[in-house]
């Protein structure tokens, strides 16, 4: 962290006496920062405890310009590397959400183009209000990161999530952040996910338990480590990943149809969608009237996405499939990897708990050919995401 210049912005919670120590912290890691309070934080803790920690002077008032040859927070936005905004209440979550930008704090946030990091806290009732996750979840899909508060008892007197995370945790962040790596750079990644909706009729489909976490997870971990992401997504209700082009499509063929169109052009293609295997035979112009007591659906197969993929590659294209499994979870996956052609395949055991369909966290095993498998732990979908990138760019490393 040694000379990043870190801009930590303040804003009005009891947890912003927890800033100091943050802004202390970072001073010891040899960052330079510069504090930004907004006029609430100022009603917590003196802007002069910042001031004295950070040697720098603190802003709090827009209008205050101190050196006429700049603009504040023009220049502010454009010198720092990082910009923290420890503790973020749900007003500041809220206006930067929607991008407002009414005091320094929020003008600068307009203003910058470097990585903003969030760390809300406040009440737990205040933290799980749908209002606030959909504003959290517009700056997650905007390429802001959030970083999740902790869990304990609250200054309100409730117990539960909301509370800032210790100044130490943050500091781990904050490094992760800039270590972040660009190897991806120049890459072209073409992932699905998400489970394919295969039409009965007009207001009926088959789908699958599909909640495109993974998927999402790997496509946004791939565009932050600088790939050029294109998303083939089926059924998903998760927000748009930042920097990435989405395709929505619905059924299997559509899906198909997309994949083989792209294909030419991708270096490494992700099949983490769960596509149906089946379709309806017809699918029905009109809703389908109730008669007998019995109705009968005709299924067709649907083409192997991955499979076809597997036909055509070219020897610079690394294609990765995934296997979910509730049994012989590595044998079978072994079984697809060499039917389907893949480079690797991402073997799960849906039945275990803390893996598989909807859960946050996956537990995974990485198949390749003549290679021993590899088996992950439990970790976040995100975790297990940059596992698997970082094979793939083994893959390629080990064909040069
Ligand atoms: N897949 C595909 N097209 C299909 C079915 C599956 O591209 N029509 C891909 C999936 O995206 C996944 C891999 O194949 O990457 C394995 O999917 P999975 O459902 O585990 O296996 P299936 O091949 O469908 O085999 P089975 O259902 O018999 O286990």
């Amino acid at each position: 962290m040694k000379g990043k210049v870190i801009l930590l912005g303040v804003s009005g919670g009891i947890a912003a006496y927890k800033a100091a120590g943050l802004c202390s912290a970072l001073v010891k890691e040899g960052a330079v920062v510069h504090v930004i309070m907004t006029e609430s934080a100022t009603r917590f803790i003196a802007p002069l405890t910042f001031q004295s920690l950070a040697k720098t002077a603190v802003i709090t008032d827009i209008f205050a310009e101190p050196d006429p040859g700049e603009i504040s927070h023009i220049a502010l936005a454009d010198k720092a590397d990082l910009v923290v905004v420890a503790p973020a209440t749900a007003n500041v979550i809220a206006k930067a959400a929607h991008g407002l930008a009414d005091d320094m704090l929020t003008t600068t946030l307009l203003a910058t183009r470097v990585p903003v990091l969030f760390a809300p806290a406040m009440n737990v009732n205040m933290y799980h209000n749908p209002v606030v996750q959909d504003n959290l979840a517009r700056l997650r899909a905007r390429g802001w990161l959030v970083a999740e508060p902790g869990e304990g008892p609250l200054a309100c007197g409730y117990t539960g999530r909301g509370r800032l995370p210790e100044p130490e945790e943050l500091v781990d962040v904050i490094r992760a952040i800039f270590r972040q790596k660009k190897d991806m750079q120049g890459l072209r990644v073409l992932v699905t996910a998400g489970g394919t909706r295969e039409r009965i009729d007009p207001v009926r489909y088959l789908t699958n338990d599909s909640s495109g976490k993974m998927g999402f997870a790997l496509a946004e971990a791939a565009a932050r480590r600088g790939a050029d992401v294109t998303l083939v997504t089926g059924n998903t209700t998760l927000p748009p990943p930042a920097n990435v082009r989405v395709v929505p499509v619905e059924s299997a063929l559509d899906m198909h149809r997309v994949v083989l169109d792209l294909l030419p052009q991708q270096d490494v293609v992700i099949k983490a969608a769960a596509v149906a295997d089946y379709r309806p035979a017809l699918a029905a112009e009109r809703k389908i009237k109730k008669t007998g007591d019995r109705l009968t659906i005709e299924l067709v197969r649907n083409p192997d996405i991955l499979a076809d993929i597997g036909t055509r590659k070219t020897d610079r294209q690394v294609i990765v499939g995934f296997a979910a499994e509730t049994n012989d979870v590595v044998t079978n996956a072994a079984a697809k990897l060499r039917a389907k052609n893949a480079d690797l395949i991402v073997a799960n055991d849906v039945s275990q708990e803390g893996a598989g369909f909807g859960s946050d966290t996956n537990i995974v095993s990485l198949v390749r050919p003549d290679r021993p498998v590899r088996e992950l732990p439990q970790m976040s979908k995100r975790d297990v995401a940059e596992a698997i990138l970082d094979e793939i760019l083994a893959i390629r490393k080990d064909r040069l």
